[in-house]
């Protein structure tokens, strides 16, 4: 089902207890809140048994930012989709940008990434976007249909649809400088497009679709006014709940 989703994706940042000092304002701060929209936190590995055993899941939801691409074994340091799934998370960023450029992710890794995830009942929150040179050549419309066609046109439109996609151009993330509000719209009409060409348009209509990248409490009012743009994944101003719930209210 289509909903609104707002997303914090909370990177490499904050010890355990900052994490869960920080969810448990989160959830003051929605308290009796009729929200617009679904609230996730994505936090590092370590945090997520911890939070879960804290979250009102009805509230806030839980999600990891990885998971292995292998079942299980020897595979010292990583963390599968099924321990992810045991802490109680519901949701995982899969194929961030900041996975495929400095630890070499590439489509058919997050290809088996996904399907693990799902075996596991987890929503991939699967990330796809263009960096700047891409954009400035015009190629950003090629460049996430090959990542969604590699990384995820194999699945059955069942799967495909348990599937949560953020659009994040890559020169926006971090950067401050945000996708305009048509940018936005644009792209994720084409990406709608393209699920719909494969899948249908049943599936492609149902399919959130998040913008990522500079999202603020200035700008996510217009972003997510447009009728294709279905909520945000927010990385620097999802790290205070000041400056993440006006993105929450801005549906
Ligand atoms: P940002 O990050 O909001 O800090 O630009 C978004 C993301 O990388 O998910």
């Amino acid at each position: 089902m289509r909903k609104n989703i707002v997303a914090g994706n909370w990177k490499m940042n904050k010890n355990l207890q900052e994490g869960q000092d920080l969810v448990k304002e989160l959830q003051s701060a929605v308290f009796g809140k009729a929200l617009k929209c679904e609230v996730i936190v994505c936090t590092p590995f370590i945090h997520l048994a911890t939070v879960g055993g804290v979250i009102d899941k009805n509230k806030v939801k839980l999600g990891a930012q990885n998971c292995a691409d292998k079942v299980s074994g020897a595979y010292t340091g990583e963390v599968s989709a099924e321990m992810v799934a045991s802490t109680g998370a519901q949701y995982v960023i899969l194929g961030h940008s900041e996975r495929r450029a400095y630890y070499g992710e590439t489509n058919a890794i997050l290809n088996e990434k996904v399907k693990l995830a799902l075996a596991n009942n987890l929503t991939p929150i699967f990330c796809i976007g263009e960096v700047l040179a891409e954009r400035e050549a015009g190629k950003q419309n090629a460049v996430v249909k090959k990542q969604i066609e590699e990384a995820l046109f194999d699945l059955s439109a069942d799967d495909f649809a348990k599937i949560v996609l953020a659009y994040e151009p890559v020169w926006a993330i971090g950067t401050g400088k945000t996708a305009t509000s048509a940018q936005a719209q644009e792209i994720h009409a084409f990406i709608r497009q393209t699920v719909a060409a494969k899948y249908g348009k049943t599936v492609a209509d149902s399919t959130s679709i998040l913008y990522g990248g500079s999202c603020n409490a200035g700008n996510a009012k217009e972003l997510f006014a447009n009728p294709d743009v279905d909520g945000g994944l927010i990385g620097g101003a999802a790290l205070k709940v000041d400056t993440f719930m006006p993105i929450v209210e801005a549906f």
